[in-house]
């Protein structure tokens, strides 16, 4: 008696979803996708086992149609269903688990097809083959919740069905983020996390080797395009730049059309400056367009696979691939292959004469072995199976079982779905009271979300708060040998629970670059900058994309790719490639220096001569010559011009903090001595004169010491604004940085220019006036034409130092010193030739004009008559 219960409401909503489904057609080969076991609760299941083959007819009236379920080449979807019926059959015989509770399951084949998976949840939930929306008819049990499916698509459609009747379904693949809104979908649990974690390993992994100019191949899909793009956008966020979204172009019809398209595309991706490619497809057709001889694209390119592109993509199909040298070295974000206790012995000893429900392994040993079981649906013109073909016979590349990917995570949802059944009947059910087998769908959804259990190898199992169970991915790398075999090396991990900083794990030396020496491929828009140079943004281009322009003066970069460059440190300077600082060459006016070995020189000359003029002078100080015109005015001068000349020492040589404060203070003094002395000489032969003449005034100064104080009066004057000078502001060495490139002078700041300027100022005033009194006075006849060299001599003084002005300032560095060592030589040398030079002549060449008559008689030449 079969009985059929009504759902109560929502029949408005099912006859729609029914007339979606009618328009499906039912696959030819009867219960080929439908396993059935009997129980106390039933698990529902939508499980992709196959895969849809549709023959097309271009037709605008109806929408193609699949026509029948083809099993993949390999038979890992196959271990699929194995997994789930191992995980039943496990919770049965655990007393732990639901004690005297029959765990039984309905699975579907999802066929890789929406329509086959709407009708599967039908079928399911009416207990029937013939689906009857809205009523369940099942003989014994009832139906606790779902599982399913593996791709987000078929997950997608079935939550739609299965939230109507508020079960709780478990995606064992992936899932899509428009799965994750709670209050449209609250009965909806996922195995990964899908709030596109995986694109930020990806993207962490892009920035860690930074590679920011990426291209991503996808197919024609729209839900690979989609995800695709979604794809795109998350790395356009994070800085990097996309340079293409290509699509493979369509698989069927397979032929020239196809292959055409696929040598363009790997044109177009070999001319790109990206040379890392993230494949990025949930769809099987990548499968087809990867493994197909046009698809040529060089060494140079690094594949990344998405973790979805990885786990639909058959590894060994690559590893086996002869000439797919392109796969060499790829690197695949994958979900972690884990081992399920017991199953790999449960897989190879399975045999139908010893399974339970051997019908279940009729289509996959029809696949596996080409050969027919004697169950329902034979193939006649087969052969039969001999019964001991066992799974352990296939080759890996067609099943293996070592490692468990999506199997391990379907496993553990049954778990999952036991688990909270467990907790519900414990909470519900009093001491001593018998069992409530009636429950409402929905009330399972609160024991599912609070599930928390140990998996049988010890990872913790449980959904956190959007309904994500927790995951981690690995990352993988594929290498070939030269002699076809190859290998996968783990480099890596990535886990989106971790904190930020901690979730992406990369071994970089177990990575084996496909490049020569190993380095890590560049993928950038740009050629790299070499140091010296740095990065400079074209705004015509996308941001990544960079123009490389050196480094202006004074600034160096001593990495690649540097965004600024960095100012030299003070007392450094670039060099010429401006990727490394040096230190500055410090410069002053040395005595290894030509010109300061040639001032020096000069100077000691000037100074020996100035001395032997003094030698003679004291020889000879009993001269008429030497006597008249002030003996000792004539020694004084002579020994400040040879201090000026030796003053001039002070200024060549490094500049230290001695040196700079004596320096021009020195040379003040010294020189104004020296001019007041020459203006005491002036004024001495001024009041010389006056005593011809008995009226003047200046007669009561004869014999007086007038020409001593008027050098003290003078020299004093300099002192005091000296004093001043050095008290409030006094020179320093210092170095000069700006004024000349890869030098740095070592000079003397004056502290003040207005001293500075003062002391000169003061030195050309008391100049000036000496000119002044020996120009008025030239024609006096005095003793030996003083007032005319006189005269002369501060011509020559103040012409040299109104000229110095000019140069000092227009000159840097030693040369400033040197011009105002010349400016000393050459004044001073000035006033040596013009004042004592013809003295000398007459001393030691004409001694016959050197007497005191002949003097007196040419200074009162009218007398002499
Ligand atoms: C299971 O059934 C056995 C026998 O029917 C009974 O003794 C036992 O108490 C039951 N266990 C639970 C947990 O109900
Ligand atoms: C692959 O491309 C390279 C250069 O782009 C070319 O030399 C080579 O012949 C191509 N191979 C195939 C199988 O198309
Ligand atoms: C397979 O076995 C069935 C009976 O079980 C028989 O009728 C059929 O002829 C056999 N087929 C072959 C190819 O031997
Ligand atoms: C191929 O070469 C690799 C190393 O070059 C070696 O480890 C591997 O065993 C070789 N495989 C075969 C089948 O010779
Ligand atoms: C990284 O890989 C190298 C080479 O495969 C291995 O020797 C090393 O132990 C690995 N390091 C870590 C931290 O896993
Ligand atoms: C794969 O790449 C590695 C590393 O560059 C290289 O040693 C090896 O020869 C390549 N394999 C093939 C088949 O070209
Ligand atoms: C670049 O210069 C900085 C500071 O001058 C220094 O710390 C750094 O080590 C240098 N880097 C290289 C690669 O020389």
């Amino acid at each position: 008696m079969i009985l059929c219960a009504l759902f109560l409401g929502q029949i408005g909503i099912l006859m729609t979803v029914s007339a979606a489904v009618t328009r499906c057609q039912r696959p030819s080969f009867g219960d080929f996708q439908n396993y059935f076991k009997e129980g106390d609760l039933i698990l529902g299941g939508i499980i992709a086992i196959t895969h849809s083959s549709r023959i097309r007819f271009l037709s605008f009236t109806s929408s193609s149609v699949p026509n029948f379920c083809i099993p993949h080449i390999s038979l890992h979807y196959f271990q699929h269903l194995l997994a789930f019926f191992f995980a039943i059959e496990e919770i049965n015989q655990n007393e732990e688990i639901l004690p005297n509770i029959t765990l039984g399951f309905h699975i579907y084949d999802s066929c890789s097809d929406v329509c086959f998976s709407l009708s599967g949840v039908l079928s399911i939930l009416s207990g029937q083959e013939e689906a009857v929306p809205g009523y369940t008819c099942h003989r014994r049990g009832h139906v606790a919740g779902f599982i399913g499916s593996l791709s987000p698509m078929m997950s997608h459609a079935i939550s739609r069905l299965t939230g109507i009747y508020r079960y709780p379904q478990i995606s064992y693949g992936f899932t899509e983020a428009s799965l994750n809104d709670q209050a449209e979908l609250p009965f909806f649990y996922h195995t990964f996390p899908n709030d596109y974690s995986k694109y930020h390993g990806m993207i962490q992994f892009l920035r860690l080797f930074g590679w920011d100019w990426v291209g991503i191949l996808t197919t024609a899909n729209s839900n690979d395009k989609i995800s695709s793009e979604e794809l795109k956008r998350a790395i356009i966020r994070s800085g990097i730049c996309v340079d293409f979204l290509e699509l493979m172009p369509n698989i069927f019809p397979l032929g020239s059309l196809f292959s055409k398209g696929i040598k363009d595309m790997s044109k177009r991706i070999y001319k790109s400056k990206a040379n890392v490619i993230i494949i990025h497809s949930t769809n099987n057709e990548m499968n087809f367009a990867l493994v197909s001889t046009h698809f040529n694209i060089t060494d140079s390119k690094l594949l990344i696979f998405s973790v979805e592109s990885s786990s639909i993509l058959k590894i060994d199909a690559l590893t086996s691939c002869h000439g797919c040298t392109s796969f060499n070295g790829s690197i695949m974000f994958t979900i972690p292959t884990r081992d399920i206790p017991g199953f790999k012995h449960f897989l190879q000893n399975l045999k139908p004469s010893t399974f339970p429900e051997p019908s279940f392994l009729q289509s996959a040993w029809r696949a596996a072995f080409n050969c027919e079981l004697p169950y329902k649906h034979t193939f006649r013109n087969k052969n039969n199976c001999t019964g001991q073909e066992t799974l352990s016979n296939l080759p890996p590349s067609k099943f293996y079982m070592d490692h468990f990917q999506f199997s391990y995570n379907l496993y553990n949802m049954v778990y999952a779905l036991a688990h909270a059944l467990h907790n519900m009947y414990t909470a519900k059910s009093q001491p001593g009271e018998s069992l409530h087998m009636e429950f409402q769908p929905w009330q399972l959804n609160q024991y599912l979300k609070e599930v928390r259990f140990k998996a049988p190898d010890g990872n913790e199992i449980f959904f956190d708060e959007k309904r994500h169970a927790a995951t981690h991915y690995d990352i993988i790398q594929l290498n070939h040998f030269p002699n076809w075999s190859s290998s996968i090396i783990h480099i890596g991990s990535f886990n989106p629970s971790a904190p930020t900083d901690k979730q992406l794990f990369v071994n970089k030396t177990a990575i084996i670059w496909n490049t020569p020496s190993n380095q890590i491929p560049r993928s950038m828009c740009y050629e790299s900058c070499a140091p010296g140079s740095r990065k400079i943004h074209d705004r015509k281009k996308p941001v990544c994309c960079f123009d490389c322009i050196p480094c202006s003066e004074g600034e160096y970069s001593n990495t690649t790719d540097a965004d600024d460059c960095m100012k030299c440190p003070e007392d450094h300077w670039p060099n010429e490639k401006k990727n490394e600082c040096l230190p500055r060459v410090i410069e002053f006016l040395s005595y290894e220096d030509p010109l300061g070995v040639a001032l020096s020189s000069i100077s000691i000359l000037l100074f020996i001569i100035t001395a032997l003029l003094l030698g003679i002078f004291i020889k000879y100080r009993d001269t008429a010559m030497v006597k008249a015109n002030n003996r000792n005015l004539s020694y004084m001068l002579l020994i400040s011009l040879m201090l000026s000349f030796l003053c001039t020492f002070v200024f060549i040589g490094q500049p230290g903090a001695v040196t700079c404060l004596l320096r021009q203070s020195v040379f003040g003094i010294l020189f104004t001595i020296a001019v007041s002395s020459v203006l005491a000489k002036t004024v001495t032969v001024v009041i010389a004169f006056s005593a011809t003449k008995p009226s003047s005034k200046l007669r009561k100064w004869i014999g007086t010491r007038v020409s001593s104080y008027i050098v003290l009066l003078c020299t004093s004057g300099e002192i005091v604004i000296c004093t001043f000078w050095l008290l409030i502001s006094p020179p320093f060495p210092e170095y000069d940085t700006h004024s000349e490139k890869g030098k740095m002078i070592l000079q003397c700041n004056e502290g003040s220019f207005t001293a500075f300027y003062s002391v000169i100022g003061y030195m050309g005033f008391l100049a000036l006036v000496s000119f002044t009194v020996a120009f008025l006075v030239r024609k006096v006849p005095d003793s030996f034409n003083e007032a005319q060299f006189i005269t002369f001599s501060m011509l020559v003084f103040c012409s040299v130092w109104v000229s110095f002005i000019p140069a000092y300032l227009s000159t840097k560095g030693k040369y400033t010193v040197a011009i105002e060592i010349f400016a000393i030589l050459a004044s001073s040398t000035g006033l040596l030739g013009c004042i004592f030079t013809p003295k000398c002549y007459i001393i030691l060449i004409r001694p016959d004009l050197n007497t005191r008559k002949h003097l007196i008689g040419k200074q009162h030449p009218k007398n002499t008559t």
